[in-house]
């Protein structure tokens, strides 16, 4: 384990907000992703930025505005492929660049992302 977290050690809210904008950008424009999420993304990024940074061990931002995650439950309504799974990782690896977060911290989040993604799929290709 490194010292500290990986919030700080990226450059705390200023780089999670960073990130989460990069990230949008591309989902906004991503065709396996725009059918699920809403038009205006200025409230999906606003609790993302809460929940990334908390997930990242800065503070409990998420948690104290909406509660526990319940990150799968919350997905629920959306339909979740594999192939939309791997959009989402796509988005977030090339924003994660974009931004420039270094080693070792990239590759550790983008782990930490990989399998909570894994977790959010819920629906076959087929039915999408
Ligand atoms: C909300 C899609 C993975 C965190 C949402 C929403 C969609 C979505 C459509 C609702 C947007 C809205 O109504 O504002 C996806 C897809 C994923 C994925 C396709 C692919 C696997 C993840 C992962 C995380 C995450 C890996 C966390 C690391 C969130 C959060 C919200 C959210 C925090 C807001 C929940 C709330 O309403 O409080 N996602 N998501 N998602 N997603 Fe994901």
């Amino acid at each position: 384990e490194l010292p500290g977290t990986i919030y700080e050690a990226i450059g705390g809210q200023t780089k999670i907000e960073e990130l989460v904008t990069a990230f949008y950008n591309r989902v906004a424009v991503h065709p396996e992703l725009i059918p699920i999420f809403p038009n205006d993304l200025t409230e999906t990024a606003r609790k993302q930025t809460q929940f990334l940074t908390q997930f990242f061990g800065g503070p409990p931002l998420y948690m104290e505005e909406h509660g526990h995650p319940m990150l799968r439950k919350r997905h629920f309504d959306f339909p979740i492929t594999p192939t939309r799974k791997n959009a989402w990782l796509e988005c977030m690896d090339k924003a994660l660049e974009e931004v420039g977060i270094k080693e070792p911290y990239r590759t550790v989040i983008f782990e930490r992302l990989t399998i909570t993604a894994q977790h959010m799929m819920n629906t076959p290709d087929e039915q999408k």
